[in-house]
């Protein structure tokens, strides 16, 4: 049974106010002339975030072999219509009889009830949806009888042009297919990546960043000779690690996730191939170094129905919020041949490379597609906690390596002596770390202060650091407090720090 969802005990308005109040994120934009959904604003901390965000995406795609590209965000028609973007890229929509408001039909039943309705046909997104008696949420009126669909593509021209902003980041980094092919010297298998906007006209957004209209996209794609999906010598490093599979089995016959070993998962033709294998470890990665708990991971095999146009196997990483229940962060496609060949064809250019023996093919596609707003949400969503009056003030418990601002420095009094030996801790962190000074009010509201943007450290220069040379630095989890030499602290935090990072 689907369960209606429940988000008791969580205070959105006083989690909404953090993210506000704290500098993380503002809008919808623009806020003064009453907001358009789905634009938002990154504030100082919640850039500082994002950007942590994007960091741990690069270091793990680098790592792994996975070069970085950034393409044009604007492309002619002519590309979407040969991705297949242009007539299949569309949302279903359903409105109400009585005040004519329209709405994404799936998510109005994924918002109420703890199920994923990608999967559903028209007809049982329709009965589910009546049967609830899921009402219009704007003015509790009763839903019309049909869904229909919308197209999500950003129109715009250019010089007589008509051109689409890109829903994906994908797309175009695949048109340039045989520049990358010559300067990975024509071998395969290659790994490129995007971090970059995208754009979908979505059907009111309502969930916070987690459905911008303009949203960061952060994409690998992994172009392999299809003979050789089975043959990736990368799969043996991970074959005994476990993943969180949630396949359709046990989906439908509602049963939890089950930690299931990589090797397994193939042996039981779960997944298709050792490199989809791998590139779904690699897509758990990703989230795991985000510092995402594992119980709050899930990976979930799409249903027949519901696989994208382009996907031959598909599966979603899901992440237990305490705001929306599960969402989705991230796909992992077997997108097989089907752009290169689409794109050959619109194109008239010959997309195919050359093995030794001289075989001519179309290369295959493996993408794992995600986002930066939701892994930046996901993580103010599940470390945020509110304390009660009797307990004390927010605050925001971040993996020490994701906190925006590494380390916070106070003065004990605004005396020069004082600051002039603050300023000069500042000046020698600032070139390692992300430092944030604050010298007014009290210690005690300036450590509540630093706690709350989540900031692990925070050093005090009090008058024995004067001659003593050295400050106290306090750990904002255990409270506990070090006496550290002033020549030491950058050796100090990057010790501290380093023990929080996580595996690649
Ligand atoms: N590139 C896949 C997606 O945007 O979902």
């Amino acid at each position: 049974m689907a369960e209606k969802k429940d988000s008791k005990g969580f205070d959105e308005k006083a989690f909404l106010s953090f993210i506000q109040e704290a500098g993380l994120i503002w809008g919808p934009e623009p806020e003064i002339y009453g907001g358009l959904s789905g634009f938002y604003t990154y504030g100082p901390l919640g850039k500082l975030l994002k950007n942590k965000v994007e960091n741990s995406v690069r270091r793990v795609f680098n790592f792994h072999g996975f070069r970085e590209l950034e393409g044009p965000t604007v492309m002619p028609d002519r590309v979407w219509k040969a991705s297949g973007h242009l007539g299949t890229f569309s949302d279903r929509i359903i409105s109400c009889s009585k005040c004519k408001a329209v709405f994404r039909a799936d998510k109005l039943v994924e918002e109420n009830f703890d199920v994923s309705a990608d999967g559903f046909n028209d007809d049982k997104l329709l009965k589910f949806i009546h049967e609830k008696n899921i009402k219009c949420p704007s003015c509790s009126g009763k839903l019309t009888d049909s869904i229909s669909r919308q197209s999500l593509m950003m129109k715009t021209n250019v010089m007589g042009t008509d051109a689409s902003l890109r829903p994906e980041t994908a797309t175009v980094t695949y048109l340039p297919f045989l520049r990358m092919y010559q300067y990975f010297r024509k071998k395969l298998p290659f790994g490129v990546f995007q971090i970059g906007k995208a754009y979908r006209n979505e059907i009111s957004p309502r969930q916070h960043v987690l459905r911008g209209r303009e949203f960061t996209q952060a994409e690998g794609q992994l172009f392999i000779d299809p003979s050789e999906k089975n043959n990736w010598e990368k799969f043996d490093l991970v074959k005994d690690e476990k993943l969180p599979l949630w396949d359709y089995v046990l989906q439908e016959s509602e049963k939890s996730p089950s930690l299931t070993s990589i090797e397994s998962s193939l042996k039981k033709k779960l997944i298709s191939s050792k490199v989809y294998a791998w590139c779904l470890w690699l897509a758990y990665t990703q989230f795991r170094n985000f510092g995402i708990p594992q119980d709050r991971i899930r990976i979930r095999q799409h249903l027949p129905a519901e696989r994208a146009f382009y996907a031959a196997d598909a599966w979603d990483i899901e992440i237990k919020t305490n705001n929306f229940g599960w969402v989705e962060v991230c796909g992992v496609h077997d997108r097989t041949d089907y752009d290169l060949k689409q794109h050959s064809k619109e194109s008239g250019i010959n997309l195919e490379a050359v093995r030794e023996d001289g075989t001519r093919f179309v290369p295959h596609i493996l993408e794992i597609a995600f986002g930066t707003d939701r892994p930046t949400y996901t993580l103010i969503d599940l470390f945020y906690e509110k304390k009660s009056e009797e307990e004390g003030k927010t605050t925001f418990k971040i993996p020490y390596v994701m906190a925006p601002i590494d380390v916070s420095v106070f003065p004990l009094m605004k005396k020069d002596e004082l600051t002039k030996v603050a300023e000069d801790v500042v000046e020698m962190l600032g070139k390692y770390f992300i430092v944030d000074y604050d010298a007014s009010g009290s210690i005690g509201k300036r450590y509540l202060r630093s706690s709350t943007a989540g900031t692990p450290f925070a050093i005090t220069i009090d008058f024995d650091s004067i001659k003593g040379k050295d400050v106290t630095v306090r750990d904002r989890d255990t409270g506990k407090q070090d006496r550290v030499k002033i020549k030491e602290l950058v050796e100090y935090l990057r010790n501290k720090l380093v023990k929080y990072q996580l595996d690649l």
